[in-house]
């Protein structure tokens, strides 16, 4: 008797696990074999949002929209009195009409944004008083605008050094120190106490500057900044990062936050990774090695990526085909061609085996 009973719950366990699997297979896109994961977001230009087939691919693969460029401080606030909602207002309203998330980018970041945010017309940085009052309005009028449909907002973006560290030397930096982030987060947080806010940098798993900025956070939340989140941004490539460092830095911010957003997802296919945005899009052959190694590198991230579905709570590829890549389409970096069509490695990290996990 105690025998059939066993065998009974075998065959039912098979089965169970047999459906998970074919439920995964079936899934109509990324989106919906991360259900129970994370949300899978791209980031999207004025193009992809106006093609009527792009709109059919961006509604079935992902449910987080990040702008790719329209709600930076430099296109939407270009000079103290002059602002520009065109584009921002689109993505927003894209995102309200089709029940998308949204991910605000970004608030304060020393690229793209208008040097009146810090400098006066000579060239002459502006005293404290003067730079806080340019960014505390920037941010509420930002977040304030947007509040109903942006649920989370990278509220400072790359403030931490590549080399002399531990910050970045920017202008914002020499006027205010690292106070300008903290004060950065308190205004954002005022402006909207819902929203989830976030630091993001890239080559956030490269043990040195992930210690880096795991001190800053640590630092400032003991200050009183509310930094809700990190958002590693994941510009990688087929080389790099090591995968376990990928995984060793969201346990060690998981320490300190209880969200993390991959924000920026691309796999290059030459040795550069990271945020420069001096970047070479020169790429390389797709050799059937260099192809490998590609859906291996996005294979074993995922893995990783799912391992700690807790804590990550959303994938945002940066740009919706090869063809729109910032990295440039020859460096291969996406899921989908340069013809929107899916890749082997589509199917890789969509079709994964939740048993074998
Ligand atoms: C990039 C955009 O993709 C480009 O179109 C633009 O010319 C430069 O910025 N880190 C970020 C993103 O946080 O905002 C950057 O986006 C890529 C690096």
């Amino acid at each position: 008797m105690r025998k059939t009973v066993c065998s009974f719950l075998v065959v039912v366990a098979m089965a169970l696990c047999a459906s998970t699997v074919k439920a995964q297979q079936n899934a109509k896109g990324l989106k919906d074999a991360y259900a129970g994961y994370f949300d899978v977001g791209v980031a999207v230009n004025m193009r992809n949002i106006a093609d009527e087939q792009q709109i059919a691919l961006i509604k079935r693969e992902f449910n987080s929209i990040t702008a790719e460029n329209a709600m930076k401080p430099g296109s939407v606030h270009p000079s103290k009195d002059r602002w520009n909602w065109r584009e921002a207002d689109s993505v927003a309203d894209f995102c309200r009409r089709n029940g998308l998330k949204l991910r605000g980018h970004c608030l304060m970041w020393h690229n793209q944004i208008g040097r009146w945010m810090y400098q006066d017309s000579q060239g002459n940085l502006l005293s404290k008083e003067e730079f806080y009052q340019n960014m505390k309005e920037h941010i509420f009028t930002v977040v304030n605008r947007y509040k109903d449909v942006v649920y989370a907002w990278d509220v400072v973006n790359e403030a931490i050094s590549d080399g002399n560290g531990p910050y970045r030397n920017t202008p914002m930096y020499q006027i205010a120190g690292d106070e300008f982030i903290k004060m950065a987060f308190i205004w954002a947080h005022e402006a909207d106490p819902n929203a989830v806010l976030f630091y993001n940098d890239y080559n956030a798993a490269i043990p040195e500057k992930r210690n880096r900025i795991y001190n800053m956070i640590k630092k400032l939340k003991a200050e009183g900044a509310p930094i809700h989140a990190v958002g590693m941004q994941g510009h990688y490539s087929i080389y790099g990062p090591r995968i376990e460092d990928v995984d060793v830095a969201i346990q060690k911010y998981s320490e300190l936050v209880s969200t993390i957003h991959i924000t920026e997802l691309d796999l290059r296919a030459n040795q550069e990774m990271g945020g420069d945005l001096n970047l070479s899009t020169e790429g390389v052959q797709i050799t059937p090695e260099v192809k490998a190694r590609f859906e291996k590198q996005y294979v074993d991230l995922f893995k990783v990526l799912r391992k700690h579905k807790q804590v990550v709570r959303c994938v945002t590829f940066w740009n919706l085909s090869d063809k729109d890549s910032w990295v440039g389409e020859r460096n291969y970096p996406l899921l989908f061609d340069a013809k929107y069509q899916p890749k082997d490695a589509y199917h890789l990290v969509k079709n994964f085996n939740p048993k074998e996990e």
